[in-house]
């Protein structure tokens, strides 16, 4: 077996020159103009574009990053405000009301959490600005508070998940422990549901479960706790790539052998999760693919634009055992 392929809704495909030529041409593109009214896309055809970034707390992230910036540039008619939040909501909060009090056309942001939303949504609404939700969603009961959410079906990453350890791993008794991501955040409660609803009705059992916060440093602390604390475990499933590398130097410490005395499953699919999955470190690794900055832009440039957009896209993801890690990473992009 090699890779799955996730069901997916995308946009109709528009390659990235048309994407860019529609923004060019968009002449009534003040369907954006703001509350602050500093900035006009129909003045000078520029979108001005605020975007609130979690952090830069795995290699994921840092990925989802360079594939904003190197979408949103001049070039293809973008003035990108970017700021770091450093995995704390109330950074972003200020992010997005410095974003409306300097009257951008559009703001987009990553929320760190799923909840809370609503107050700072609703300030960009009353002040004209649209919002675009990437990689991770709000948990909001008013849909009109944002245009469209970009970004994976993390319950499926984590079924997928679940699915690979019950199809390898029933009847053996396996006891899992699971590294959790931040507290509240949408990938972390989905990962965590589609696991657990994979695995339900084998005899795989997640004997302990705590947050390692997505990092490769918090990853193998808990790690550490989870080796101190149990003599029996069997099977790591990590919500990201990050801290399932944190619980491999953790285990190797611990005089194990990552990959053959404890199994690892891990989310993300980045070079260096790949590398450990290519190297039998990892046993396998669920996609959640980083690179959302052309999907943005073009979501960004019809709304600017006035035109429907979809509420939904979910982004195409993959899943690789050893073999397939070999076969992809000479060309991996992330
Ligand atoms: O929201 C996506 C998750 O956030 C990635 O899986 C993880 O690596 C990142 O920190």
């Amino acid at each position: 077996m090699a890779r799955r392929t996730l069901t997916r809704t995308v946009l109709a495909a528009v390659s990235v020159a048309a994407l860019f030529t529609l923004g060019a041409c968009s002449s009534d593109a003040g369907t954006g103009t703001t509350g602050g009214g500093e900035t006009d896309a129909a003045d000078d055809g520029v979108i001005t574009l605020g975007f609130s970034q979690v952090g830069a707390e795995s290699g994921w992230r840092a990925a989802n990053t360079k594939s904003i910036q190197d979408t949103l540039t001049a070039e293809n008619g973008f003035d990108l405000k970017f700021s770091d939040a450093q995995q704390k909501q109330e950074n972003q909060i200020q992010a997005i009301r410095s974003y409306i009090t300097q009257g951008v056309d559009v703001i987009a942001f990553s929320p760190v959490v799923e909840t809370g939303w609503d107050a700072v949504l609703q300030e960009a609404k009353a002040a004209g600005i649209p919002v675009i939700l990437t990689d991770r969603a709000v948990d909001s009961s008013d849909e009109t508070l944002y245009e469209s959410f970009i970004g994976s079906d993390f319950v499926k990453e984590g079924e997928m998940a679940g699915e690979w350890a019950v199809e390898q791993y029933d009847g053996e008794g396996y006891q899992a422990v699971e590294l959790q991501g931040t507290t509240g955040a949408a990938p972390a409660i989905d990962r965590k549901e589609g696991f657990e609803s994979a695995i339900a009705g084998s005899d795989i059992e997640i004997i302990d479960s705590q947050t390692g916060n997505f990092t490769r440093a918090e990853g193998k602390t808990v790690m550490e706790g989870f080796l101190n604390a149990h003599d029996d475990i069997d099977l790591v499933f990590a919500h990201n790539d990050d801290m399932g590398l944190g619980a491999i130097e953790a285990i190797e410490a611990a005089g194990l052998t990552p990959g053959e005395d404890i199994k690892i499953i891990t989310i993300d699919a980045v070079k260096d999760g790949m590398q450990a999955l290519a190297d039998g470190k990892i046993n396998y690794i669920v996609e959640c693919n980083p690179l959302l900055g052309p999907d943005l832009a073009e979501i960004a440039q019809k709304v600017i634009a006035g035109e429907e957009v979809e509420k939904r896209i979910v982004v195409q993801d993959e899943a690789f055992d050893q073999e397939a890690a070999k076969e992809a990473l000479p060309t991996r992009e992330y």
